[in-house]
């Protein structure tokens, strides 16, 4: 008879934001007269640029004559992607080997399928609050796991303690969910215990691009981490590509453990796996590494970090204390009078009419706090701010 995978049943009963999701819904079939500001799931607004649709068009049209059609990809990504990503390396001073870099449809698959190559019996360590993908795709294999403690007091960036155990190592920096960012001192602990105790540090990317205070955006900017990280990157937050899904995954070749070179084991779990990112989207995402699409991508950005300077001004006002909103497009903070982040969540959906995050999705040491996500309008963000000071003054 057939047996399912018990480790699912542990599981809780939804994903974070498809709970989200449901409670918008059921709040907006009740009250359709309402207009809902949505400053959850960090989904983008602003189109993808110029740039990325040239290219995309002119491979669309490409796909439809005979003498340029493109079957089958290669698994791990065309030439041309996998130089520009390089190349965007390169231009800060970090060198990547070409075949190091893997071309994927996000971080969110490669970080739960790069656990594929890792025994079931390694143990996990994250720090809480997290990214629910971390946590879910492991509990998915039944590994035991560690949470480390993300506090006010350590500012959401915590550190390797003397009795740290985990063989696999989970890191954000940008992070979500805090829009915290380690510093190079903070990143360079981390490697040393990485290496110390031949664990692997899962390096998500994802919110690199909006580091601009001379923060470190790669984990390879750190020395040893080539021996002891993998790094995943994205480039729907950087470029808008959340709906269009492509990112990259770094697998240096200097990583071997157990014996096994991890390059290795990963290009063939996805040549075995994968067909790889269809030839259109990597077009488009060549053209985000052009100069052009760099300039344009660069606007969006900024365009968002001025929404997330209205957030933290009006924090600012309102005396709420909060992290991030500098160098990432989160700001986390502590729901105001001491609320449960899940009922501070629905005071704002049912008396301001803005959804945010409550940090208890996060993790337990996410109770308490909040986050909002700065992908909205300009002028979404400044009239949920308002209503925001509205009902907390
Ligand atoms: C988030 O809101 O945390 C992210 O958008 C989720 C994701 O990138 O999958």
């Amino acid at each position: 008879m057939l047996k399912i995978n018990e480790h699912y049943l542990q599981l809780k009963e939804s994903y974070l934001f498809s709970e989200i999701a449901k409670r918008v819904r059921e709040y907006t079939a009740a009250h359709p007269e309402q207009r809902v500001i949505r400053m959850g799931i960090g989904d983008v607004s602003r189109p993808l640029c110029p740039a990325v649709i040239k290219q995309m068009q002119a491979a669309v049209a490409e796909m439809g004559r005979a003498e340029t059609f493109h079957g089958y990809g290669p698994e791990q990504g065309y030439d041309f992607l996998r130089g520009a990503v390089a190349g965007y390396y390169a231009n800060r001073g970090i060198t990547l080997d070409p075949d190091e870099i893997f071309i994927s449809d996000g971080a969110k698959s490669d970080l739960g399928n790069i656990l594929d190559l890792f025994s079931r019996d390694n143990t996990v360590l994250i720090p809480d609050p997290v990214y629910p993908v971390y946590v879910d795709t492991n509990i998915m294999e039944g590994r035991t796991i560690h949470f480390l403690e993300a506090n006010q007091q350590n500012g959401f960036l915590p550190l390797p303690q003397d009795d740290t155990q985990g063989d696999l190592i989970y890191l954000c920096s940008p992070n979500n969910p805090t829009g915290a960012v380690y510093s190079r001192a903070q990143l360079q602990a981390w490697v040393d215990f990485a290496l110390a105790h031949r664990s692997l540090i899962l390096f998500d990317a994802a919110y690199e691009a909006f580091v601009s205070d001379g923060s470190p955006r790669s984990i390879y900017e750190i020395e040893g981490a080539r021996r002891c990280a993998i790094e995943f990157c994205s480039l729907s937050k950087t470029a808008g590509f959340t709906g269009t899904r492509c990112g990259y995954t770094i697998v240096p070749q200097a990583l071997v453990f157990d014996g096994a070179p991890l390059r290795r084991l990963w290009l063939r779990r996805q040549t075995t796996k994968f067909n790889g990112v269809s030839y259109v989207v990597q077009r488009a995402a060549m053209g985000v590494f052009t100069p052009e699409g760099q300039a344009q991508t660069r606007e969006s950005i900024e365009y968002y970090k001025r929404n997330a300077r209205c957030m933290t001004d009006t924090l600012d006002r309102l005396g709420i204390w909060y992290t991030g909103g500098k160098n990432s497009p989160y700001v986390w903070l502590r729901c105001p009078g001491n609320m449960d982040s899940w009922a501070f969540f629905d005071k704002l959906l049912h008396e301001a009419q803005i959804v945010g995050t409550p940090g208890e999705g996060f993790g337990q040491c996410g109770q308490g706090y909040f986050r909002f996500s700065a992908f909205s309008s300009h002028e979404d963000t400044q009239e949920a701010m308002a209503r925001l000071e509205t009902l907390l003054r």
